[in-house]
């Protein structure tokens, strides 16, 4: 390996929200920060080489997104995606959640219908019912294999139902790790072309896959498609660089795309900082061979976790996603309410996860657990788990 991911950076002085809200959020001092999606590794060298750059010039002011900035970008979705996209339709946003709230307020009134497919990220929620839109749920379906699969039968249900103006699409998924087939995507785009539904795609995952190039941005599926979608993509997951507040939403549909640089404008949302420029265009220049030796060490901490479970805790299942750094885990063969999963996990295990229920009601029982981190880490969470689990099928 080129890169050091085995690196023990020490983040409790950075004001990391990761670490430093442990005891806030979870009442213990000392549980494993295995929860908000970022990682625990230094960006790219060629990154942090670019910000200092930048900060040695030492000023600070008002930035462009340079035509350079914009290339980078194109060129990234181009050869990561094989996406062609023109350099217009990038519209920069300080986060791909600020975007989605900004298109819930542009493109819907107050009253109307936005449908998620849940269990999904909780903002997903929150822009809708913010802005005072009735939220629709899509719930994903489970196979036997513990796979997850869309619900056409019920999105098409919803869909003529009426009313519904916006689908805010997550793809890859999180927390389910799927990332959609060109089929299951298409079938999205017909339905959506169909009852005449725009679509917000929040793709902040898509370099994060495990099986490179098929990944389909939905405004690659047909003109139609790219009409009627906002691609909202950002380099913050890929390169961990999520504190920079970069993001840039594509727009092919000019009308759409004016309307929403309007709204930037009314709230003077639409200012890139200096940071986050250099941070982006390097990373997208530059950081592919980073980004391909991150996702092997990042499949290496998930194999062995799944390994670890199958041998020591059977009672605790996972499935390796497709894409994303974290791992949904299935521990209903503990047989515990939520809150005392919740309990167990914080006070005898000391690990601090997303649970489940934050993503939706369908996913009582599971635990969302951020393997971003070093494989000692992954080593340390297996041995706490394990031990919590000891004991605790003692007191069975
Ligand atoms: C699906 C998804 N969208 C958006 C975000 C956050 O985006 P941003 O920080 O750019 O607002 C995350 C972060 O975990 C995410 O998982």
């Amino acid at each position: 390996m080129t890169f050091d991911f085995d690196k023990n950076i020490d983040r409790s002085r950075t004001a990391s929200v990761k670490w430093g809200s442990i005891p806030a959020v979870f009442g213990v001092e000392d549980a494993l920060p295995m929860w908000v999606a970022d990682m625990d590794f230094e960006a790219p060298p060629a990154v942090v080489r670019a910000m200092k750059e930048r900060v040695e010039h030492g000023v600070f002011g008002y930035t462009l997104q340079t035509d350079s900035y914009r290339e980078a970008v194109t060129q990234w979705m181009k050869n990561r995606h094989q996406w062609s996209i023109k350099p217009e339709w990038i519209q920069f946003c300080p986060g791909v959640v600020p975007a989605l709230s900004l298109i819930v307020e542009t493109f819907t009134d107050p009253g109307d219908k936005i449908i998620i497919q849940t269990p999904v990220y909780p903002p997903f929620y929150s822009v809708v019912k913010d802005h005072g839109r009735e939220l629709v749920h899509n719930p994903l379906k489970v196979t036997e294999q513990g796979d997850y699969i869309m619900d056409f039968d019920d999105l098409e249900r919803s869909l003529s139902g009426g009313g519904i103006k916006l689908l805010i699409l997550c793809s890859p998924h999180n927390p389910v790790g799927r990332v959609w087939t060109r089929d299951e995507l298409s079938r999205v785009a017909a339905l959506c072309e169909q009852y005449d539904v725009l679509v917000a795609s929040d793709e902040i995952h898509a370099d994060l896959l495990f099986q490179t190039g098929s990944h389909t941005p939905f405004a690659s599926l047909s003109e139609d498609a790219a009409n009627r979608s906002f691609v909202c993509t950002a380099p913050s997951k890929t390169f961990n660089i999520a504190g920079l507040n970069t993001a840039n939403i594509i727009i092919p549909n000019e009308e759409r795309r004016q309307r929403f640089e309007k709204t930037l404008r009314k709230y003077a949302l639409g200012s890139i900082t200096p940071l986050g420029a250099a941070a982006t265009e390097a990373a997208y220049r530059e950081g592919e061979a980073w980004l391909d030796e991150l996702l092997a060490y990042i499949r290496r901490n998930m194999e062995y976790i799944q390994s670890y479970l199958e041998q020591h805790i059977p009672e605790i299942k996972v499935n390796l996603p497709e894409a994303t750094y974290l791992l949904f885990i299935d521990f209903r063969g503990l047989g515990m309410t939520h809150e005392e999963l919740t309990r167990f996990l914080v006070q005898q295990a000391k690990i601090g996860m997303n649970s489940g229920i934050m993503f939706g009601t369908e996913a009582e029982g599971f635990m969302r657990m951020n393997v971003a981190c070093t494989y000692a880490t992954a080593q340390e969470a297996m041995s706490r788990l394990h031990a919590a689990v000891d004991q605790w099928r003692k007191e069975q």
